[in-house]
């Protein structure tokens, strides 16, 4: 076996205390993952000791660990090994994308999307979050280490000047991503997209977006071209295929990835139908319902809103997963329903074209913006909430 981090050498031996409670994450690490081994009763325990901890920070950390995350990789690690006060958010390095995303861009957003979770669970629960940024230096080298993202110094709201719950946080177990056909019928009245881009238009990032049809006529097939451009890349394919969890027990056993569950797909699973380990043939069924899928997606958006920063540093990265988790938040208390459509923002140099039509359509200028995020918006049918990893998954103790 090759050399180790220092970090996976940490899990390997990994006998980790959360108020007393002992859970066991054996030696490491499946396909790169996290192999728990825990029985059904050890977790139990583990629940009941976590519920029981007084540590104020863990449930702050909960509420964050249902941000989106690209992917759903969630590629926090917390560290809270320091003092009581303070909270340490790394990136995971064993989490990244390095064909999606090789320059770590999603990620940052991702955990952006954690930082601004965080600070509004805080500040709901009467604390007050001191966030630094980037404390070891502003070019974070992802791998091979765990680098601070940020540190939260967490400190109870004095009496004198309390803290109002934010009302965005009320939407956090109902903000979902929806990957369904939108409904065509039903146009998104102007004064909500406006108060959407409003809510995303935070720290730094400026949001727009139009549900206007004529735009719609160029933005909606842009993004069907785009996606057929995505299915010809075997490597990005693949690497989605890994990460997608198909059936329940995958669910349950991976608490992350792209979450597939009905009859079909696991019966497609079941007779290898549904591959995670190679790319399907161009022609078969299951790559011709991708991309009749991911088509579909586009051709039903009945808007799009896109937040975009000048200038690309790690920190406006960060700000951009901060505004798009309260654009999300503000949809959901709207009833609009929204997908990111990332690939179309992707390094790949096949995505180059599409995306100059992109900044084209949204009158942005790539010298001087850089789009972050993109997401189509509708109105469509609820979604299941996708599964997070325990706290025990990414704590550091
Ligand atoms: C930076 C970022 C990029 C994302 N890109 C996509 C995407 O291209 N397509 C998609 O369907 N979802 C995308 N998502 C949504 C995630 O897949 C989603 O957040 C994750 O699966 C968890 O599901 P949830 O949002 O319903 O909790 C993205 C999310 C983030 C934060």
């Amino acid at each position: 076996m090759g050399s180790r981090s220092p970090l996976q050498q940490q899990r390997r031996v990994f006998i980790r205390l959360i108020g007393g409670s002992i859970i066991l994450a054996s030696a490491g690490l499946l396909a790169g993952r996290h192999f728990i081994v825990e029985d059904d009763e050890l977790q139990r325990a583990k629940e009941e000791k976590l519920g029981a901890n007084s540590d104020p920070r863990l449930a702050l950390i909960e509420k964050a660990s249902l941000a989106p995350s690209s992917h759903n990789l969630q590629p926090w690690l917390i560290d809270l090994r320091g003092p009581a006060d303070i909270i340490l958010l790394r990136v995971d390095p064993e989490r990244l994308l390095p064909v999606a995303d090789p320059h770590a861009r999603e990620t940052l957003i991702s955990l952006g999307c954690f930082l601004e979770l965080l600070s509004m669970a805080a500040q709901a629960g009467g604390f007050r979050c001191e966030i630094i940024e980037f404390p070891e230096g502003n070019a974070p080298q992802i791998t091979p280490v765990a680098p601070v993202i940020a540190q939260i110094r967490i400190t109870p709201a004095t009496t004198t000047e309390p803290l109002l719950p934010e009302p965005l946080l009320a939407m956090l177990e109902q903000r979902r991503t929806n990957r369904l056909p939108y409904d065509t019928q039903r146009t998104i009245p102007d004064d909500i997209l406006a108060s959407l881009l409003d809510a995303g238009s935070v720290h730094g990032i400026q949001a727009d977006g139009t549900v206007n049809p004529a735009l719609l006529q160029k933005l909606n097939p842009l993004a069907e071209n785009a996606w057929q451009t995505e299915m010809s890349n075997s490597e990005t394919v693949l690497e989605s295929l890994k990460l997608t969890r198909v059936g329940k027990k995958e669910i349950e056993y991976h608490r992350d990835g792209i979450a597939v569950s009905g009859f079909l797909p696991e019966m497609a699973a079941t007779f290898g139908l549904f591959p995670r380990d190679r790319v399907p043939e161009p022609d078969s069924t299951f790559m011709r319902s991708m991309i009749t899928t991911g088509k579909e997606q586009g051709q039903t958006a009945a808007g799009w809103i896109w937040l975009y920063s000048q200038g690309n540093s790690h920190a406006q990265q960060i700000a951009a997963g901060r505004a798009y988790v309260r654009l999300q938040l503000a949809a959901a208390q709207s009833h609009i329903a929204m997908q990111p459509m990332s690939f179309l923002l992707s390094e790949a140099p096949a995505m180059q074209p599409h995306q100059k039509d992109l900044y084209d359509n949204t009158e942005l200028n790539s010298d001087q913006h850089r789009l972050q995020m993109l997401v189509r918006i509708g109105y469509a049918d609820p979604v299941a909430a996708s599964p997070r990893r325990r706290l025990s998954d990414f704590i550091l103790e």
